[in-house]
């Protein structure tokens, strides 16, 4: 359930059409998206349209992480979107000269780290992370000392100060499978401490994870999106949509990023490809009618149009303000500044080659531990 990330096929010539804004407002109306409004298709095909067309003339991959909402999301090839492993991986193999990232800046920094002769840009460089802007390279020395001799094992939602600081990353996807292969009894994980408590249980027969918070008081953080989910919640969604623990059809979801409550009441948990790859599983076997994803609310935006033969239920309020910062207007500005050959600093995604270096080495050690 837990092995690893998808992981999209790399292609460097995204099969892009020379379509016109009739063409594009078409295809967008064709998709019978259940959260596209005439309104939204009507005012952005002009944009999406131009920012194809400068795509295309540019060579430029673009990656699109899962809670991208569906206008931005729909941008990214199928192969261009991904969860966090999956468009890692993608980004270590590109050779596209630019690389946009439709996503937060720590995950436009992990896609510099593995290419780092390519042009990533974001478009928002200011949009964090409850988790990466919580946590740096000194709270990583604070529980090293803590723990002396115990390995390292850094989320991938950090900066690159504090992954080089670390022996191994992991992601959602390969948390459990990287943690078992680490060498030793503890394990120390950060910044996530709910995620911790997650991993401390699924391992608690073969690790001793430790994390921030757990009888010290090292800074640790929790996604504030994920937060939000309590198991009331749950118990209570569970109620009103119909979905009851065990159903053989109608399957509630959970996120690793949740509280260990929340996981334990899901029926299934993992991070957000792996969901949505259980979904598609579930959806050739004719086998899911209803469903609640407790993550973000884009990603439930982005399964719907995909798998409109499922009912599903979605909390609109809970949604990552920093992802959110991701929007049309500021993706054309970035490919309207390539186009005119203009500075890109304000959009480009810089770390110093001594950062570089020492944060590729974990990232690199769960690539391996990935395959
Ligand atoms: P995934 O790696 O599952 O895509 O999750 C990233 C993230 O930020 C979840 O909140
Ligand atoms: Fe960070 Fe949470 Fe937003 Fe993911 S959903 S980017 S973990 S704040």
């Amino acid at each position: 359930m837990h092995s690893k990330g998808e992981t999209p096929a790399a292609t460097d010539a995204p099969n892009c059409t020379d379509l016109t804004i009739e063409e594009v407002k078409q295809e967008l109306y064709n998709r019978h998206h259940p959260s596209l409004t005439f309104l939204d298709i009507e005012a952005h095909a002009k944009t999406v349209h131009r920012i194809r067309t400068l795509k295309q003339k540019h060579n430029v991959v673009m990656l699109g992480h899962n809670y991208m909402e569906p206008l931005v999301f729909g941008l990214s090839e199928k192969e261009e979107q991904g969860d966090s492993l999956g468009l890692s991986m993608y980004a270590a193999k590109t050779e596209a000269p630019y690389l946009i990232f439709n996503g937060v800046p720590f995950m436009a920094e992990t896609a510099k780290i593995l290419n780092p002769s390519k042009t990533v840009l974001v478009a928002d460089k200011t949009a964090g992370c409850s988790l990466a802007d919580n946590f740096g390279a000194e709270d990583v020395r604070e529980l090293k000392s803590l723990y002396p001799g115990a390995p390292v094992m850094i989320y991938i939602n950090s900066y690159a100060d504090a992954k080089a600081e670390s022996d191994i990353c992991c992601t959602s996807a390969n948390a459990a499978h990287i943690a078992k292969s680490m060498p030793g009894d503890t394990l120390i994980f950060v910044p996530d401490i709910f995620f911790a408590q997650n991993l401390e249980e699924e391992l608690k027969d073969e690790k001793n994870v430790v994390y921030p918070g757990k009888d010290n008081t090292a800074r640790g953080a929790v996604c504030e999106v994920h937060e939000k989910f309590t198991l009331d919640d749950l118990l209570g969604i569970r109620e009103s949509f119909e979905i009851p623990k065990g159903h053989a059809h109608r399957k509630l979801y959970a996120h690793w990023e949740c509280r260990p409550e929340v996981l334990k009441e899901a029926d299934f948990y993992g991070s957000t490809s792996q969901i949505m790859k259980d979904i598609a599983a579930r959806v050739a076997a004719s086998n899911l009618e209803r469903a609640f994803v407790a993550s973000e609310c884009e990603l439930t935006s982005n399964l719907a149009q995909e798998f409109p033969e499922v009912q599903f239920w979605t909390a609109c309020s809970v949604r990552c303000s920093h992802m959110a910062q991701v929007n049309l207007g500021k993706i054309a500005n970035i490919l309207e500044a390539i186009d005119r050959n203009e500075c890109l600093d304000e959009y480009e995604i810089t770390l110093s080659p001594e950062t570089i270096d020492k944060a590729r080495a974990p990232i690199e050690r769960m690539l391996e531990a990935s395959v």
